[in-house]
This record gives C-alpha cells, sequence and structure tokens, in this order.
C-alpha cells in the first residue's frame, strides 16, 4: 500500500486543514514500544539460552578487571568484563531501580592486551575471548535465587563461542554472586548502574 492510501478519502480534507494549521499529528509507529523479553533473551527448545547477539548495542555499564599480575599471577577471572545490559531492563530501572523479570545482563571477555600506551602504563583491552550472561526469569528459573539463570558462552582457548549455554549450577555462579550489592548484580561497580538507580535519566557529575 503506498503512503497515499493509508487514510479513507472521505478524511483527507480534515487532514489537509489541520495540516495547514499545522495541528495535525501524523501517526508515528511506536519506536519506543517496548520490545518483547525474547528480543533480548531467547530459549531454544532444549531450554537453553541461545547466544545473545546485538548486546554492544545495548546500555554499557563497565568493564571491571582483576588482573593476573594482582592476584599473584592466577586471577579467577584474569581478564577485562564488558558489561552491558538490555535497554529495557535499563529503562526499568531507571525507574524503579530494580531488575525487572525478563533482565539480561551479558559479561564479555576481553583479555589483556598491552600495558602501555603513549601516555603510560596501564591495562589495555585485547581481543574477545569470551561471553557469559545472566537472565533474571520467574518462568525459566522458579526456584533459583533471585530467579537469575547464569550462562557461559566461552569456549576455553577460542574466539569461537556456544551458540547455547545450559544454565550453571548454583555453586558455580549465583552463590557468589550474593555478594552483588543489588539483586545478585555488583552494582557497586558500576556508576552507570547506581547514578541512575530509580533516579531517572544520570546527568553528568551525578551522584
Ligand atoms: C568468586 C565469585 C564469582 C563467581 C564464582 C562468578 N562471578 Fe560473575 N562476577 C563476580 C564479580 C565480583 C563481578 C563484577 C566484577 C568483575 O566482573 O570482575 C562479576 C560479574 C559478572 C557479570 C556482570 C554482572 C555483575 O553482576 O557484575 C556476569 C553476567 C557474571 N559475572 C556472570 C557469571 C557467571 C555466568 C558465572 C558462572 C559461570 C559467574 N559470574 C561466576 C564474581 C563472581
Amino acid at each position: 500500500m503506498s503512503q497515499n492510501n493509508i487514510y479513507p478519502k472521505k478524511l483527507l480534507p480534515s487532514i489537509q486543514i489541520a495540516m495547514m494549521l499545522n495541528t495535525f499529528t501524523l501517526p508515528v509507529p511506536a519506536v519506543n514500544a517496548a520490545p518483547r523479553e525474547e528480543a533480548y533473551a531467547n530459549f531454544n527448545k532444549a531450554g537453553k539460552l541461545v547466544q545473545p547477539t546485538g548486546y554492544r548495542e545495548w546500555i554499557f555499564v563497565g568493564a571491571p578487571l582483576t588482573p593476573n599480575d594482582m592476584n599473584n599471577g592466577k586471577a579467577a577471572f584474569p581478564e577485562f568484563h564488558n558489561v552491558y545490559i538490555d535497554p529495557v531492563s535499563w529503562r526499568h530501572w531507571k525507574q524503579t531501580g530494580e531488575f525487572r523479570d525478563g533482565t539480561i545482563v551479558t559479561k564479555e571477555l576481553v583479555s589483556v592486551g598491552s600495558k602501555q600506551t603513549f601516555s603510560g602504563n596501564g591495562y589495555f583491552q585485547g581481543e574477545y575471548i569470551g561471553l557469559e550472561a545472566m537472565v533474571k526469569s520467574k518462568e525459566h528459573f522458579p526456584d533459583a535465587p533471585g530467579h537469575w539463570g547464569f550462562f557461559r558462552f566461552t569456549i576455553e582457548n577460542s574466539s569461537n563461542l556456544l551458540k547455547a549455554s545450559t544454565v550453571q549450577a548454583k555453586e558455580s555462579c549465583s552463590t557468589c554472586h550474593q555478594s552483588g550489592a543489588t539483586d545478585y548484580v555488583f552494582t557497586q561497580h558500576y556508576p552507570v548502574l547506581r547514578a541512575a538507580k530509580a533516579k531517572g535519566e544520570m546527568r553528568a557529575g551525578g551522584k
């Protein structure tokens, strides 16, 4: 159907008048309407979480690092963790300070690259080496603490990722995540989340 045919003919004169008077608002598609949960966290028939994609376009909340050389050469997680939250849950977080049912937080693993650049010594990101995620879902994890399921797509010593991941045992992930400041998430390490918690948009310099 062409653009010209979307209004019934008899309405046209009043639309023209409205447009002349500048009082008419075209019916725009609801771009801000909340996408469905499935758009971000998809489960296959076997109940595995399908590898999330597109998360580098979600909200980036931080990049914690516990490098080997500050942990006697054997950090439990020696790589950078680039952490993202899906946009719908981010909006909910800003409004309520809570992680909604359906929240997905991804953590992309990035190796430590060079330790020196033109401005001095430090830790700089190297290559993408893995992906983990946590999903809050009463439906899928009715008995899990906080209804969070934890997933690991990383394949050791490979830059490939699993296409789908089974939920991890409680002891592997969520037991430690109890120490996260808000509902199993380590919000204490993410000023982006802390500043926006139930306060709406974060302003520069906002607490
Ligand atoms: C020994 C404690 C511990 C264990 C075990 C652990 N994590 Fe974490 N995780 C953390 C900490 C601390 C952070 C934040 C700092 C960082 O990333 O280094 C974190 C961050 C995360 C994040 C980003 C959101 C957040 O809460 O900061 C995800 C997603 C995540 N972990 C998934 C997992 C998965 C999946 C497992 C199990 C395979 C797991 N974690 C096991 C301590 C742990």
